[in-house]
């Protein structure tokens, strides 16, 4: 008697010690969650059906990843996982929905790989090699420019059966094997600078320039994203017959092909240009910069959003080569949004310019991949809202991260850091707009149970983190609001058979 009593009592307190142990564990899980970015939004009822259906598909992939881990997209390579994201429901779900703004991609890089590659079909365009590396230009013979041996593309088509897989070879990052061609961070940076070069005279050609452009923002607009700030080096522009435009022409350029785009698709709210040049370890040709800046502010001041610098962080000078020049632009009143810490490499020049970024006074972030190693600069950029661009494929093929799960943003994720995700460069890696970005950092950085508040955070954060002045930003918010009532409203339509 006494022993089964006993045993009783056992049973008893080991259930209570579980009781709690569950309940703690459920308040403990809770209280983690609370702190996401997203979990502060409440879903009305139709979102919450339309969050069912999105985890449904989450759910679907990423416990079929948990027991295949072969399977799982966001832990391979882009090259090899875009096949695979294509076929997700998520993606396709993810590309339907109102993503806000694009607000980090740069300038000859923004286009579909396939669009881009269609331009090279173009009469007039001549091709050459200089130095083992591949020239394109628009010209009226081959005799205009004697620099270099001239052969139109077409016919080069024409005599070499092979030659289109070479161009596609040199127009593009992609390749079967990434990680046999791209042994290292430096390796890859090489090959993507180089294809700046090949590509320079393809789309500069002004025509081609123009539509290479209107078919940036309307990739965008087809992927449910409504406002572009994107980073240009202002290229000079060219037509057949020689003449070369100025930097302020190519701004008039963006200007007149994003009336024209508003015009044809009003849903489309625009774009601001950032001027972000490259660093070229030379002091007078940032001097020249600064003028150029003085220019477009005084002829573009709603179009220029402000000044960054671009290039390889780790084989470059930091930014503080350039305080005086800096400082100068400062004065201008003009906002830096700087690419700062895309490295790996712990306490070097290239690791300090998220501090240099910071005390500059950024307004955001360009990757900001190392910016968890540094508490003090995280805590400024919390309580700052400094937005950190995340551009997870960019930081996959830049080779900084292979898994995605690894990905640093995960962390700032989880403690409710101001992020938002976006392009950087698709043209140079099949990419397209920004749904794959969003693939990835849906399913591959975030948890398993971040859901629809997360992606619809992501969406209000690239519209609040935008340059844009407050009266327009409420403007652009409330009319993606509207975007957002009927995506709700579509999906319960096309998906109800979904609905759990
Ligand atoms: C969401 O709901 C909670 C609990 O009902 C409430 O405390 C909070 O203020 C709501 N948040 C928003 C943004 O409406
Ligand atoms: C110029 O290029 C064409 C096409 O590749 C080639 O057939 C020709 O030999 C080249 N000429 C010279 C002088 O290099
Ligand atoms: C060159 O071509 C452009 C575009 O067709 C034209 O506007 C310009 O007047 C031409 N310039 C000369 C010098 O022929
Ligand atoms: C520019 O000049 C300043 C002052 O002499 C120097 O500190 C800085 O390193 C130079 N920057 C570059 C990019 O050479
Ligand atoms: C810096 O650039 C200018 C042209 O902008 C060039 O004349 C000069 O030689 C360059 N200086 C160095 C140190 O490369
Ligand atoms: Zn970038």
């Amino acid at each position: 008697m006494l022993s089964l009593i006993k045993s009783v009592l056992v049973l008893t307190v080991a259930l209570s010690v579980c009781a709690d142990f569950w309940t703690d564990r459920d308040k403990f899980i809770k209280d983690e969650e609370s702190q996401m970015l997203g979990s502060s939004i409440n879903l009305t009822d139709k979102e919450k059906k339309v969050n069912q259906i999105l985890m449904k598909f989450k759910y679907n992939e990423f416990d079929d990843g948990f027991l295949n881990p072969g399977s799982f997209a966001p832990s391979q390579h882009f090259f090899q996982a875009r096949p695979l994201i294509q076929k997700s429901d998520v993606y396709k779900l993810l590309q339907k929905i109102p993503k806000g703004a694009a607000l980090h991609g740069h300038d000859i890089a923004l286009v579909s790989s396939e669009y881009l590659y269609k331009q090279t079909y173009r009469n007039s365009l001549y091709a050459c090699r200089i130095n083992g590396q591949l020239r394109m230009r628009f010209l009226q013979s081959s005799q205009q420019d004697k620099q270099c041996n001239w052969t139109l593309l077409n016919v080069l088509r024409i005599l070499d059966p092979s030659y289109d897989s070479y161009l596609r070879s040199q127009i593009n990052l992609y390749t079967e094997n990434p990680k046999q061609k791209y042994k290292n961070i430096n390796d890859v940076w090489n090959a993507f600078q180089n294809i700046f070069f090949t590509i320079m005279g393809l789309v500069t050609y002004k025509p081609v320039f123009e539509d290479y452009f209107y078919q940036s923002l309307k990739e965008l607009y087809d992927d449910n994203v409504m406002y572009l700030e994107f980073r240009g080096t202002l290229p000079l522009l060219y037509d057949l017959n020689g003449t070369e435009y100025t930097p302020i022409q190519t701004v008039a350029v963006y200007k007149e092909v994003i009336e024209k785009f508003k015009t044809e698709y009003p849903r489309f709210k625009g774009a601001r240009f950032i001027y972000a040049p490259l660093k070229d370890d030379n002091n007078s040709t940032m001097y020249k910069y600064v003028e150029i800046l003085k220019d477009l502010k005084v002829n573009f001041p709603d179009l220029l959003a402000g000044f960054d610098l671009v290039g390889q962080e780790d084989t470059r000078k930091p930014i503080n080569a350039y305080l005086d020049q800096i400082k100068q632009v400062s004065a201008m009143g003009i906002d830096f949004f700087f690419h700062a810490g895309e490295t790996n490499w712990y306490d070097t020049s290239s690791d300090f310019n998220l501090v240099d970024a910071i005390l500059l006074g950024t307004k955001r972030i360009g990757h900001a991949y190392a910016v968890t190693k540094h508490p003090l600069v995280v805590e400024i950029v919390k309580e700052r809202q400094i937005a950190i661009e995340v551009c997870p494929i960019s930081n996959q093929v830049l080779l900084l991260v292979s898994d995605m799960r690894n990905h640093p943003a995960a962390t700032l994720i989880a403690n409710g850091f101001p992020i938002v995700i976006s392009y950087d460069d698709p043209t140079l890696w099949n990419g397209k707009a920004l749904s794959y970005d969003f693939y990835m950092a849906f399913m591959g950085i975030a948890g398993k149970e971040a859901d629809l508040r997360l992606i619809k955070q992501l969406a209000l954060n690239s519209l609040l983190f935008s340059s844009l002045p407050a009266d327009q930003k409420q403007v652009l918010i409330s009319d993606w609001e509207t975007d957002w009532t009927s995506f709700v409203d579509n999906v319960l339509a096309t998906y109800a058979n979904e609905i759990p």
